[in-house]
């Protein structure tokens, strides 16, 4: 399928979300196609989604390197592989304004709120302290703030008594993982 659009999938961890990724690109009519997946964390048990089907992975700790020169370093192996558009998967570190200029309105970012709430860490526990009856998740274009930037689109679940941030975790889990493919192909469709 040479006209799929190149995604590049950047993580730190787990990889649950970038999996759901890689699933929905399995159907033929999926408008992109994931060439790379990159982690600031050497050995994100993610990376091994993306070696067991064949694609390329750039991993390397970011530690002893300033912001912009490790961003600068993973914007070269983007531009190495003719990637067109990015997806943050669980990319848990902030990114330099020039990476976040380079890629605007091509750089996604999926966050376990409804945001503009909870912003940040600890999402569920935070929106289980505040008595909210409902949560979910949000994907957004990424700016240079924080888990900001223009919603592209939003899962709710219900809040149930008796959750804990575990039961809740899981249950925006499931949503973010139907949520993110669809919001990808709907921003590749527009590139
Ligand atoms: C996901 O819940 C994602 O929404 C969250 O990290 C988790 C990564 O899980 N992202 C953020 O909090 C970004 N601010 P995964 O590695 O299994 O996809």
């Amino acid at each position: 399928m040479a006209d799929r659009t190149r995604v590049g999938v950047l993580i730190s961890g787990r990889g649950s979300n970038l999996k759901a990724l890689l699933d929905a690109q399995a159907s033929a009519d999926c408008p992109y196609e994931i060439a790379l997946v990159v982690s600031n964390v050497e050995d994100a048990p993610g990376l091994d989604f993306a070696r067991a089907l064949g694609i390329a992975t750039f991993a390397k700790a970011h530690k002893g390197m300033k912001r912009a020169e490790f961003d600068a370093l993973v914007d070269a192996e983007l531009r190495a592989h003719n990637i067109e558009a990015v997806a943050l998967a669980g990319y848990m570190r902030l990114l330099s304004p020039g990476f976040v200029e380079g890629w605007a309105g091509r750089m996604i970012n999926i966050h376990p709120s409804l945001l503009p709430l909870y912003k940040g860490l600890d999402t569920h526990q935070r929106a289980i302290e505040a008595g909210d009856a409902k949560h979910g998740c949000s994907v957004h274009l990424v700016t240079a703030e924080l888990d900001d930037g223009p919603i592209i689109a939003q899962a709710e679940v219900p809040i149930l008594p008796g959750d804990t941030p575990d039961t809740l975790a899981a249950r925006v889990l499931v949503e973010e993982h139907r949520l993110y493919p669809l919001a990808l192909a709907e921003l590749v469709r527009t590139l």
